[in-house]
């Protein structure tokens, strides 16, 4: 049933993928974080090191504890490393301080939740005008709207969160993260609390984006079906990375039914990304 899994990534049909010289966005190296629980350290990466270029649209999976969070918060200039470089766009942001980050998370970074994190009682428009104002830019309200016409929410422009689906809700997040038109996409478990059709919709709008403005976009996922829509997977365990894998073919949200069956899902992973090593990621 699925005949578009290419085992470990790799294209069976004997082509390499083309050798596309691209710039590198995200350059860690041997990157650490431990939190000091009293007298316990907890060890929530222990030596991630990792090259992902611009226009790459990833997701980072890995069982509950195993630190994707964590390495997302420091990607996102949230946090920052015990130990290790990081080069965002060049720059080292390892050892930046707090106003700094502040200053490149605003330029460079979107970030998307997976509860939204919209102010109840904030009309849409009014929400992704927010970054702009932080940035001090002008003609707010002409960008904001513009953003949520390209998630397709031209219509709903004045709506409180309360007014609003739970896509609907995720759309208006998505624009508000675009709004600064920012390198790069950083997503939490985007999908996590929506339908499977809403679902669907937002992740063909990440696509799309990913598609026509080339935005460097990075999901974090425990839904094996919403990889399978990336062209990379890392696999996280205990802090590690444990797999890196290309999908050779990513789905297109929309074209396939998802398998109803947990049997077939686990299958649909395990083919993409294991070669069928079932012990490797439970
Ligand atoms: N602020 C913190 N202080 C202390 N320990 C922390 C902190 N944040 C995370 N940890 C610990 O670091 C490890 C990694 O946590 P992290 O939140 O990155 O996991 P995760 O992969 O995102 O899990 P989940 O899938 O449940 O969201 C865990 O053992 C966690 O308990
Ligand atoms: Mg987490």
């Amino acid at each position: 049933m699925f005949s578009w899994f290419r085992q470990n990534g790799k294209h069976s049909n004997g082509s390499t993928p083309k050798e596309v010289e691209r710039k590198v966005v995200i350059d860690i190296h041997d990157i650490t974080k431990m939190y000091k629980m009293g007298d316990i350290e907890v060890h929530a990466l222990r030596g991630v090191s990792l090259q992902i270029h611009e226009g790459e649209f990833l997701s980072i999976m890995g069982p509950s504890g195993s630190g994707k969070s964590t390495l997302m918060n420091i990607l996102g200039c949230l946090d920052q490393p015990t130990n290790g470089s990081y080069f965002l766009d060049g720059q080292d942001v390892s050892k930046l301080s707090e106003r700094d980050l502040a200053r490149v998370r605003n330029k460079k970074i979107g970030f998307v939740f997976q509860s939204f994190n919209l102010l109840k009682r904030t009309t849409a428009v009014r929400q992704v005008e927010l970054p702009l104002v932080y940035a001090g830019v002008t003609g707010r309200g002409k960008r904001a709207k513009t953003a949520l016409e390209s998630v397709g929410l031209g219509q709903r422009l004045d709506h409180l969160p309360s007014e609003l689906s739970g896509g609907q809700q995720q759309r208006v997040a998505i624009a508000r993260a675009l709004v600064n038109e920012p390198a790069m996409i950083l997503a939490d478990e985007p999908t996590g609390n929506l339908d499977s059709r809403s679902g669907t919709e937002v992740m063909q709008i990440f696509q799309r984006l990913n598609r026509e403005q080339g935005i460097t976009t990075i999901f974090v996922t425990h839904d094996p079906w919403i990889a399978r829509h990336t062209q990379r997977v890392i696999m996280l365990r205990d802090g590690k990375i444990i797999a890196d894998r290309e999908i050779a073919n990513p789905l297109i949200a929309g074209e396939n039914e998802r398998p109803s069956e947990a049997a077939e899902m686990e299958g649909l992973f395990k083919e993409a990304y294991y070669g069928g090593a079932k012990e490797e990621y439970t």
